[in-house]
């Protein structure tokens, strides 16, 4: 098998090394319509990263150029590409437990004191769904039987296939408790070995869902108690930044929390939140 996928990637580089590099108008094309579409501000550095992850679509099609698969997006007779190539240029980096620290005022400062009768929580660039699934442990310890759910969401359809099937590389642990994989996720054997599953109780309260957040948000969405919109802004230019963030925040209870990334940043931008932490904010009560 690792013999076979070593095959592939070597005729994947050959055949890379024979296209024609991309030019600076068939970048200049992709660079606008993933702004267009989903926000994501390309820099003129990622050139390379967008034409070698671009590379496997001109080799599905047998094309030689990258103009000639600009065309194949706009002729229509593939439908299904566009949102092909919109994956392929996102970036889907996450593993469980990031941030630890989030995690840890998720436990004692918001589920430990919470009263309400439905707690609702929304990853709101969910990725693979490591995120989800590590908050859904949280709320599982603490929150037990009690009515809780977890909407998780992305633009890139790809990613949330893989996030429903709650199948993941053991070595991807990364900051998981080992009680929590005993207790939650169920280790493979046989041809599974070296993967484990997030257990169907957990899975069950979690759902996957495709959202654009660059678009209006699905009316049926709700209001949440808790939101996190981590290590996405990062893509997004100034301007888009407050339209998303503002949309997001638009489904926040009043009095909710609202967590990015700690390499993030809400300067400059107009929210009717306030800092409780770096990273962590609060929705105003009116
Ligand atoms: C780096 S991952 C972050 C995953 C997770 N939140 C974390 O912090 O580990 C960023 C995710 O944002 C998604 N994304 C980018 N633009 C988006 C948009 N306009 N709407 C929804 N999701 C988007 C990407 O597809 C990607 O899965």
């Amino acid at each position: 098998m690792q013999q076979l996928n070593v095959i592939i990637l070597l005729q994947r580089e050959k055949f890379i090394s024979h296209l024609e590099p991309i030019s600076v108008e068939e970048f200049a094309y992709f660079r606008r319509i993933i702004h267009d579409h989903a926000g994501i501000a390309l820099s003129p550095e990622k050139k390379i990263m967008v034409a070698s992850r671009l590379a496997k679509r001109l080799l599905h099609y047998g094309l030689q150029t990258y103009g000639q698969y600009c065309q194949l997006l706009n002729a229509g007779q593939h439908p299904h590409e566009f949102q092909l190539m919109v994956n392929i240029l996102t970036t889907n980096e996450t593993y469980f437990f990031r941030e630890p620290k989030h995690f840890d005022f998720l436990q004692k400062q918001i589920i430990k004191s919470w009263r309400g009768d439905n707690f609702r929580l929304w990853s709101a660039a969910s990725s693979t769904g490591e995120e989800s699934y590590s908050i859904a442990m949280l709320l599982a310890e603490g929150l037990g039987m009690r009515k809780w759910e977890i909407f998780s969401s992305d633009v890139n359809t790809e990613v949330l296939e893989t996030a429903r099937k709650g199948i993941y590389l053991i070595d991807r642990l990364d900051n998981m408790e080992p009680s929590y994989l005993n207790k939650y996720c169920l280790k493979g054997v046989r041809t599974q070995e070296g993967y484990f599953r997030v257990d169907e109780k957990i899975r069950n309260r979690v759902r996957f869902e495709q959202i654009n957040l660059k678009t209006a948000l699905p009316k049926a969405l709700g209001q949440f108690d808790v939101i996190f919109l981590r290590n996405v802004l990062i893509y997004f230019d100034t301007e888009t930044k407050q339209d998303i963030v503002q949309r997001v925040i638009s489904a926040l209870k009043p009095g909710g929390y609202f967590f990015i990334s700690h390499s993030e940043t809400l300067h400059s931008i107009k929210t009717e939140l306030s800092m409780v932490t770096p990273s962590i904010y609060q929705k105003l009560c009116k």
